[in-house]
């Protein structure tokens, strides 16, 4: 290496909010979260859900299983939050240190999300459960009514739930995940010390456009959807702010390429094997790398009481082609920025 090549070394990052699935997909999936991140939010939509506290401790079980020798890395799960579940199993998860945090899915927001909640109201008991131990909310924030444009959606969701519920639940902690427009960063900057939010490397960089460009774009399509360039902007000012209410989540969701390149093609970007890279370009083209850290490797765990990583990762800015397709336990996986070359290696 040349004297004068860049690199950045952080204390090591977590990603707050990621989608492993179960099986071969996510035994071929785990090498690359692990690979860059020490700890991962797992969140809980497979079929069927992972709603009970037995089942987050034995697929925790099998991720661990499937990270491979030699890497550090402990996978943190979460609970679904479904219309009946029962306060004492959330807070029993939390207790015996299985879940750190339950997901809450509007019914119908999103890939699996059909077991989700069908009117928030449903889940007082268990919320107001959740404030009182000081369990965190793990929020999908789109409305699902089908008579509100699918861009309006997480605007609308601040006004007609977020709001009422943080009334009602003053002290819970609530992680608004994968914001996309100028609405969620201005309410989360504006909001309580409790409340927090996450943001993805696609939300950085694309706005809509990505999804009809020269033609119909599966592999730029997740929920909630890219949204105009001035939500793009207005997310990417949160991300850089430097605002400890700011962290990174991935939001990375395999889905086989036949599954996205169909007629109903599935929501969601494969992000993981190249996250940082992604996150570290952004940093720097808006001229706050010294940023990075806080973003990746401080303000999560500050927010979650958990202790920042030991370790350390480095990447130098060297060029990095990303393949245009993965193998994954018998599917191809097209991830994001395929074909494209990145300006940041991880070493
Ligand atoms: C996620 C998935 O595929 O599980 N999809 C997505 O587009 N982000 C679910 C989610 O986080 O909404
Ligand atoms: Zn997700």
């Amino acid at each position: 290496m040349t004297a004068d090549t860049m690199r950045l070394t952080i204390r090591r990052p977590d990603d707050w909010h990621l989608h492993f699935r179960d099986g071969a997909m996510m035994e071929a999936v785990v090498p690359y979260t692990a690979r860059q991140f020490a700890r991962a939010i797992v969140m809980p939509n497979l079929k069927p859900p992972v709603t009970t506290v037995e089942a987050a401790r034995a697929y925790r079980e099998r991720i661990i299983a499937a990270v491979p020798a030699g890497m550090d890395f402990t996978p943190l799960m979460t609970c679904y939050l479904t219309d009946n579940i029962a306060a004492d199993e959330v807070a029993r998860g939390f207790e015996e240190g299985v879940w750190v945090a339950a997901k809450l899915y509007p019914a119908g927001a999103t890939t699996n999300s059909d077991s989700g909640v069908t009117d928030v109201a449903n889940l007082y008991p268990v919320l107001q459960r959740m404030e009182a131990i000081g369990m965190p909310l793990c929020v999908h924030g789109e409305v699902t009514h089908s008579d509100v444009d699918i861009f309006d959606r997480e605007a609308r969701f601040i006004d007609e739930v977020l709001i009422p519920l943080l009334a009602h639940f003053p002290d819970l902690k609530i992680i608004f995940e994968h914001i996309t427009t100028k609405d969620a960063a201005d309410f989360v900057m504006a909001a309580p010390a409790n409340v927090a939010a996450t943001i993805t490397p696609q939300h950085l960089v694309l706005n809509r456009n990505a999804l009809f460009e020269g033609g119909l774009r599966p592999h730029a399509y997740c929920l909630p959807v890219v949204k105009r360039e001035e939500h793009r902007r207005a997310v990417r000012r949160a991300a850089t702010s430097g605002s400890p209410k700011f962290f990174l989540g991935t939001d990375s969701a395999p889905h086989a390429r036949d599954a996205k390149e169909s007629d109903c093609g599935c929501a969601g970007i494969f992000n993981a094997p190249f996250a940082l890279e992604v996150y570290a370009t952004v940093f720097e083209e808006d001229g706050v790398l010294d940023r990075l850290e806080g973003f990746a490797s401080v303000h999560g765990p500050a927010f979650y009481d958990m202790p920042l990583n030991e370790g350390t990762v480095t990447l130098e800015k060297a060029p990095v082609d990303v393949p245009a397709e993965l193998s994954a336990g018998g599917d191809v996986i097209v991830p994001f920025r395929a074909g494209e070359m990145l300006s940041w290696r991880f070493v």
